[in-house]
């Protein structure tokens, strides 16, 4: 079949299903609230328990749920929100893979008068006011977090020089960016802290172990702590590490950022050091707001949840079971 004719077959289908959409919006209920949301990926088993959530909490309040999953593909989510826009949707979500190249698509958006909450990650526009809102995570606190702990653990340890790998996740992503801000603000007046390289580790498992087989290859014994922005990065380096010879959590200071399951098991077993939570849970939140937004009450700009820390420096064992 030639290509043209394959795409003309392809359009008539996307239109067909536009205009079934377009109808069936028509039918609904004038109080029900559809909410259009594109999800970045299943990269972590945060990304995954955060989509979970979601789902459980636009059941739970009522709202008809459009989800779109976008394959870490920034193109991917700007179509997503297109066609939020030309279904008429009454609030639309995302969770932006990195923080740029959305004022386009936005712009659409506040044309069709349609409010948009930005969920997990922030953006940077060039125009002001192209969204409602931000729930998620203070980053920066995390890598704050992170790095004070790293001060603690080296007195505790009477460390003369601590020598630091970082595993960063998604470039130009806000929790790449500010969790390496934030930890680097907290150890920068500590002249014991060095660090020998940061490296992107786009928040995959895989690319975690690519990572750490590269720093071992490259410093070797030198290293003396690995901070990664996530516990999927870190699950990847933790083998790597062992097959070198090195044991994690007392030849190497082991921090990570997330909390889940997998990696609060292996902070118990001693493998890891710290993990700075970064709950999913933003599901109520995000419910909450979308329906202050269409009954056009006021909202906050900024919902930032409340978030631990898990370390070796108390008992891990008395942390409860994490939900994902
Ligand atoms: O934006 C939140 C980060 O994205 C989580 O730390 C990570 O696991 C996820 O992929």
């Amino acid at each position: 079949m030639k290509l043209g004719k394959r795409y003309g077959i392809l359009l008539a289908a996307v239109m067909l299903l536009l205009a079934g959409c377009g109808s069936a919006r028509e039918e609904a209920s004038d109080q029900e609230l559809l909410l259009g949301f594109s999800q970045i990926g299943s990269e972590s088993a945060w990304r995954i328990g955060n989509t979970k959530d979601i789902e459980e909490q636009a059941a739970a309040y009522g709202i008809s749920l459009m989800l779109e999953n976008a394959n870490q593909k920034q193109e991917n989510q700007i179509d997503a929100i297109r066609r939020f826009i030309a279904y008429k949707v009454d609030v639309i979500a995302f969770s932006p893979i990195v923080e740029e190249g959305w004022d386009n698509v936005l712009r659409e958006a506040k044309e069709a008068g349609i409010p948009v909450i930005l969920v997990d990650r922030d953006i940077s526009t060039e125009t002001e006011g192209l969204t409602t809102c931000l729930i998620g995570a203070d980053f920066y606190a995390e890598g704050v977090m992170a790095g004070e702990y790293l001060l603690r653990k080296a007195d505790a340890l009477g460390l003369e020089q601590v020598n630091i790998v970082e595993i960063t996740g998604t470039e130009n992503s806000t929790p790449m960016r500010q969790r390496q801000a934030g930890f680097l603000d907290a150890i920068a007046g500590d002249e014991r802290m060095h660090i020998l390289e940061s490296i992107d580790g786009d928040f995959l498992k895989s690319r975690g172990a690519e990572c750490m087989r590269y720093l071992l290859e490259t410093y070797g014994e030198d290293i003396d702590v690995v901070y990664s922005h996530n516990d999927e990065m870190t699950l990847g380096a933790l083998p790597e590490i062992e097959n070198a010879g090195f044991t994690p959590g007392s030849d190497m200071i082991i921090i990570s950022i997330d909390g889940g399951q997998e990696a609060i098991d292996v902070l118990k077993s001693g493998r890891i050091n710290c993990v700075v939570e970064c709950t999913p849970k933003l599901g109520k939140e995000l419910m909450e707001t979308a329906l202050k937004l269409q009954a056009g009450e006021p909202v906050d700009a900024l919902i930032h949840p409340t978030e631990a820390i898990f370390t070796d420096e108390t008992d891990p064992q008395s942390i409860g079971p994490r939900g994902y």
